[in-house]
């Protein structure tokens, strides 16, 4: 069973990013796999912290990319990966010191978190991007 299917709907038509985004569903379909098979303590641990850096390093392409074409909504999707990437520092730490185990809950907030922002907040930039006039 595929906990996150790929939405056509995901898709921006920027082919980099739709690739990070592939990848990413990729990483939380590993993470959930790791839970419902039962997987040791240190390899969740392992996805998770790939998960987080694939996630800051695609967070980074992004504002970058749109920083370089002067996308007014960057300030707001900045600070909408910052929460993300605080609320996925505060699962590790827990992870980490012992306190916290990979719930069902934890992969549904990754999923739901992901699917929104792909929908709304990435897919506005996507959107602008098909205005450009470069393409
Ligand atoms: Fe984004
Ligand atoms: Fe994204």
């Amino acid at each position: 069973m595929t906990f996150m299917q790929w939405d056509p709907d995901f898709e921006l038509g920027i082919h980099e990013f739709d690739e990070h985004h592939k990848h990413l569903v990729d990483l939380i379909n590993l993470a959930f796999d790791g839970f419902a098979y039962k997987a040791e303590r240190d390899e969740i641990e392992a996805v998770l912290d790939e998960l987080s850096d694939y996630a800051t390093y695609h967070f980074a392409a992004e504002e970058y990319w749109m920083e370089a074409h002067q996308y007014p909504g960057l300030a707001p999707h900045r600070e909408e990966h910052q929460r993300f990437c605080d609320r996925v520092a505060e699962l590790r730490e827990g992870f980490r010191r012992g306190e916290a185990h990979l719930s069902l809950e934890v992969l549904q907030f990754l999923h739901g978190w992901l699917t929104g922002h792909i929908l709304t907040t990435d897919a506005a930039y996507g959107r602008f991007a098909r205005e450009l006039p470069h393409g």
